[in-house]
């Protein structure tokens, strides 16, 4: 069959793979391959054990592979072969160096522009789909426009909103999609192609273009706006529980209010994830870059409202059970970084972990998805960690209970039985304001919520 486009993806991490599963999906007439350097990875999305766990991504990607989606690691036949190129490389924070621990490290980006110029034989499309600083668009130019080689290479930016652990739903019926262009004739061709790929299925008033600097900064901006409700939540809950208000009682009032609204107002443990922290930190950067310090600060203080919740969280459990922590065991429950996903990068949970471990508690460590990814986490942190997939039996003999992510299991747990195995007194602390806190102290437990007030037996 002769397919109307031909679309390949560099990089099949959380965001390529999805993404372009969707869009074979929604495109039966296009074909899209996946390349990545990483073999393994490929050979995950070619197998039945998917490389990354997104409820409903196994359904689509079964239905669509080898029919007009295709896993590969031969990138420089990828290139060849494709018109339209999207890359979604990593783009961590840089650890050496100027700018390390805050600017986005781009050398994966480099190189992969270098692949493209090197093993294009005709025209292409590049897509910036990865969270870049802006004015990356400007730098990938130069370099495709590096040699003299006559082939027209056009950089659009296109970012990916997607939530992990509602990958699909996001991708399937996203609130907008984003396609920043050049102003240029070639510019606007090119971004009428990627505006009739998402036509297919997204609603034309959903499709929003913008100068491809604004497509830059606007994801930048999106997940800072989005952590810093979760901070400015966050830093109430510590005011709350000062007060006796209730944090969940203080969101539910001020969500009402419709210029505000009522979403991403959970109090929590704090957020994790590859996006929030290194893309603040990025806009941070960037910011002081150009001489805008007071906005750097600005933006910083959301980062560390987030590191001093999760440290709150642990003297907290330190302070209410008498002090100490040495030798005593704890479950914590959840160690994504969010429910849904497999994913800790990031996760609050390390952090716990590693400062439980340091005042010598003994940890039991219990998801439903994400064992696997805590076990490298923490394989070179000391002390006593141990790993299962049961609640039950993760909380037997516990000294305490402390919820780390929201997963919709733990809600609907015997908890009787629980408090039956575990050692006297109970402590559960509830960093995702999930459980029925008043039924639990009922039980026996002494209670702990995110920003409201404790209930104890002592
Ligand atoms: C990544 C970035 O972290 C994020 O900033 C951006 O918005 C989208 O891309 P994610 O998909 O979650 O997000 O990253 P990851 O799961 O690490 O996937 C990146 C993939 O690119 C990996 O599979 C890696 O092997 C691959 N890669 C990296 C290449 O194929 N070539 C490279 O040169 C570098
Ligand atoms: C985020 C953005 O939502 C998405 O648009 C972007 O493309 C990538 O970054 P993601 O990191 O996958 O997505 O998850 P998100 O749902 O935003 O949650 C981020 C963190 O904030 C999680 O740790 C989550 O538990 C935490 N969070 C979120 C809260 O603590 N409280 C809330 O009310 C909402």
């Amino acid at each position: 069959m002769e397919f109307e486009k031909k679309i390949l993806c560099i990089g099949a991490g959380y965001v390529g793979g999805p993404t372009m599963a969707v869009i074979a999906l929604m495109c039966p007439q296009y074909k899209v391959t996946v390349v990545d350097i990483n073999p393994t990875r490929i050979a995950e999305w070619n197998s039945d054990h998917l490389p990354i766990f997104e409820p409903g991504l196994d359904e689509i990607v079964k239905k669509t592979r080898d029919r007009n989606l295709f896993f590969s690691t031969d990138i420089a036949k990828g290139i060849r072969e494709n018109d339209i190129i999207f890359v979604s490389v990593n783009t961590p924070t840089k650890e050496f160096g100027i700018g390390a621990g805050q600017a986005a490290d781009l050398q994966y980006w480099e190189k992969t522009a270098r692949q493209i110029l090197e093993f294009s034989e005709s025209a292409k499309i590049v897509v910036e789909k990865s969270t870049l600083p802006v004015k990356t668009a400007e730098a990938m130019e130069r370099i495709l426009s590096s040699t003299n080689n006559g082939i027209k290479f056009d950089v659009v930016s296109n970012p990916e909103f997607l939530a992990e652990g509602t990958a699909i739903a996001d991708l399937v019926d996203p609130d907008r999609v984003l396609i920043g262009s050049r102003e240029t004739a070639n510019g606007l061709q090119a971004r009428d192609e990627l505006v009739e790929i998402y036509a297919n299925w997204v609603p034309g008033e959903r499709i929003i273009t913008t100068n491809v600097w604004s497509g830059e900064l606007s994801k930048l901006v999106a997940n800072a706006f989005l952590a810093q409700r979760v901070s400015s939540i966050n830093a109430i809950s510590a005011l709350c529980e000062k007060t006796d208000a209730d944090i969940s009682e203080v969101a539910m009032a001020v969500g009402m209010d419709s210029r505000i609204g009522d979403k991403f107002l959970n109090a929590s443990v704090g957020f994790g994830g590859s996006c929030f922290k290194k893309d603040i930190l990025n806009l941070v950067y960037l910011c002081q870059h150009y001489g805008l310090h007071e906005v750097a600060d600005y933006w910083e203080s959301v980062v560390k409202i987030n590191e001093y919740q999760q440290e709150r969280f642990i003297l907290n459990m330190l302070g209410t059970m008498f002090n100490t922590l040495s030798g005593k065991r704890i479950a914590l429950f959840g160690f994504a970084f969010k429910a849904n996903t497999g994913d800790t990068r990031e996760s609050p949970a390390i952090f716990i972990a590693k400062r439980l471990l340091e005042e010598k508690a003994e940890l039991v460590i219990t998801d439903p998805k994400a064992l696997k990814n805590a076990m490298s986490d923490l394989q070179d942190a000391r002390g006593n960690v141990n790993y299962t997939a049961d609640p039950y039996e993760a909380a037997a003999g516990c000294h305490a209970i402390a919820i780390v992510t929201e997963w919709d299991l733990y809600r609907n747990l015997d908890f009787e039985k629980i408090y039956r195995a575990m050692a006297k007194p109970a402590f559960i602390f509830d960093g995702r304001n999930i459980l029925e806190h008043k039924r639990l102290f009922e039980m026996g437990f002494n209670v702990f919520p995110v920003g409201k007030p404790s209930l104890k037996h002592f």
